[in-house]
């Protein structure tokens, strides 16, 4: 896809078709947008009338221009204004996605709001997600498909290209989180995704991985407790930028969850919906999206990926409920459910990214169905400690146009995990599930840390106009501008 920058009258834009936005409430059609209503003869006017926009998250409609210069008016609901950077790559999913299949050459999207750098690099990134196929992987009839076609060009009016050639690369390794996440078990075990993150090497980066006779000796005991139920053995990825060696008392880990399938293990999930559950290494897929991303982009960001890469299976040598693990930190848990896996892992995995030199720590983490239950598909859940560090997060989010909201890290509830035999148990009552899976992982970290939850947004379980049913790759982006702010100081 190409992105243009370009500075031009909407009504005299020569695209195939216009894509504009209709907010919330607006009713008279002022300057341009009048003109535009005028040359198509009256179509915005009547589709106002006639209710189109009254109703949020309808698809965009497409109508004839008229006598303007593009043949074809996409009419979007803009929905209400505010969140700029978000609604703007919203908009332009929609357009990209509106036409896939349809033939057309080029569109000009025209935003009508918010417009500043970060707007026009979500708006870069937002095309490119809109012409996103579930079937990219495994797809047997790939781009040759006609009626697969996305729109080659997109021309976005008043933006600068600076931005959306930035929001170009990182609408790539967005793609490229979408596959890893989209990618099912029998294909993407621990052992592929190592293959896939040395590949990062012809980025630049320094790529370790360790297999289990180096987590035996480094006392992973949890990542271990995790992994032993399955055929295809864990791994622990990590990912060093160029920046990394040289960052000093600035060094940011980021820290996804890699759990290739999570059938609950021995605390088996109900059969109902367990195929999405190849969606449970969404933060591994995005941290390391992100710094292919950053490798391209930024490379001398001080950043480090890290994926603890399991399979949770209920084996013949699966973890037990009441098996006691002692983590690397030194710390003894009871596993009262072993469908609390994600913890583990993670817990372990920054105890290791701060051993080799985090000082700042964000994990990433499909973590609660209580985040989905909470949150839905569309905001993502944080938590800080101390809460500056969680305000950068927020800030980057807003930039990055992702919807982050915090939650409180309610200390309180560590007594939740009391265990009559250990240091902790993994599971505490299920009221509060959400917060307390954050307060359990507080545990295995003591740098500034944010716990990113992204259970309800890392995939959609059905189509959506701006897109398909399968992994989004929630958080790439965050990380992506987290990052660069980071480096910058
Ligand atoms: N991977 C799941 C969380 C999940 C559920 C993500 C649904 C996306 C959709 C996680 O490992 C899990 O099973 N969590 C349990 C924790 C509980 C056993 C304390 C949960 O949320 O029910
Ligand atoms: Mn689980
Ligand atoms: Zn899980």
């Amino acid at each position: 896809m190409r992105l243009r920058a370009i500075s031009a009258n909407p009504a005299s834009v020569e695209a195939d078709v216009l894509a504009v936005p209709i907010y919330r409430d607006e009713t008279d059609l002022p300057g341009e947008l009048g003109e535009l209503d005028a040359a198509s003869g009256g179509a915005i006017r009547r589709a106002i009338d006639w209710g189109e926009f009254n109703v949020l998250e309808h698809p965009a409609a497409l109508v004839d221009g008229g006598t303007l210069a593009a043949g074809r008016l996409l009419l979007l609901n803009g929905g209400t204004r505010g969140r700029p950077a978000w609604r703007a790559g919203r908009l332009a999913a929609v357009t990209t996605r509106r036409l896939n299949g349809r033939g057309a050459r080029s569109v000009a999207i025209w935003l009508r709001d918010g417009e500043a750098h970060d707007a026009w690099v979500a708006t870069a990134v937002g095309a490119m997600a809109g012409t996103y196929r579930s079937t990219s992987v495994y797809g047997r009839v790939r781009d040759t498909d006609a009626m697969k076609r996305s729109v080659p060009e997109v021309l976005v009016i008043g933006a600068e290209q600076e931005a959306l050639d930035e929001g170009a690369i990182i609408g790539e390794g967005v793609a490229f989180g979408r596959d890893l996440a989209n990618r099912s078990a029998n294909d993407l075990s621990p052992e592929r995704m190592a293959e896939v993150a040395r590949e990062l090497a012809a980025d630049g980066c320094t790529v370790e991985v360790l297999e289990p006779a180096d987590m035996e000796r480094l006392g992973m005991g949890m990542l271990l407790g995790v992994g032993q139920g399955a055929a295809h053995p864990p791994r622990l990825i990590a990912v060093k930028l160029p920046g990394w060696e040289s960052g000093g008392d600035r060094r940011l880990a980021i820290v996804g969850k890699g759990v290739c399938f999570d059938s609950g293990g021995l605390s088996l999930k109900p059969a109902d919906g367990m195929g999405d559950m190849k969606h449970d290494k969404s933060g591994a897929a995005a941290v390391i999206a992100a710094a292919r991303t950053l490798a391209r982009l930024a490379p001398d960001t001080p950043l480090m990926a890290v994926a603890p890469m399991v399979e949770n299976m209920p084996g013949g040598n699966a973890q037990r409920p009441g098996d006691v693990v002692r983590a690397m930190n030194g710390m003894t848990v009871e596993v009262t459910n072993t469908d609390a896996e994600g913890r583990l892992i993670l817990g372990d995995a920054m105890t290791w990214a701060e051993r080799n030199g985090a000082t700042h720590m964000v994990d990433v983490a499909t973590l609660t169905g209580a985040a989905a239950v909470a949150f839905g598909d569309q905001v993502s859940a944080y938590f800080a400690r101390p809460r500056e560090w969680g305000e950068a997060v927020g800030t980057a989010a807003e930039g990055a146009g992702e919807w982050f909201w915090e939650m409180p890290l309610v200390s309180e509830y560590r007594s939740a995990y009391d265990s009559p035999h250990a240091d902790i148990v993994n599971s505490g009552t299920r009221d509060g599930s959400l917060i307390k899976a954050a307060v359990f992982l507080g545990e295995f970290v003591t740098v500034p840390w944010v716990h990113m939850d992204i259970a309800g947004t890392a995939y959609l379980t059905s189509d959506k106009p701006y897109g398909p049913k399968g992994a989004t790759g929630a958080a790439v982006a965050t990380l992506v501008r987290l990052a660069r702010d980071f480096a910058a100081g």
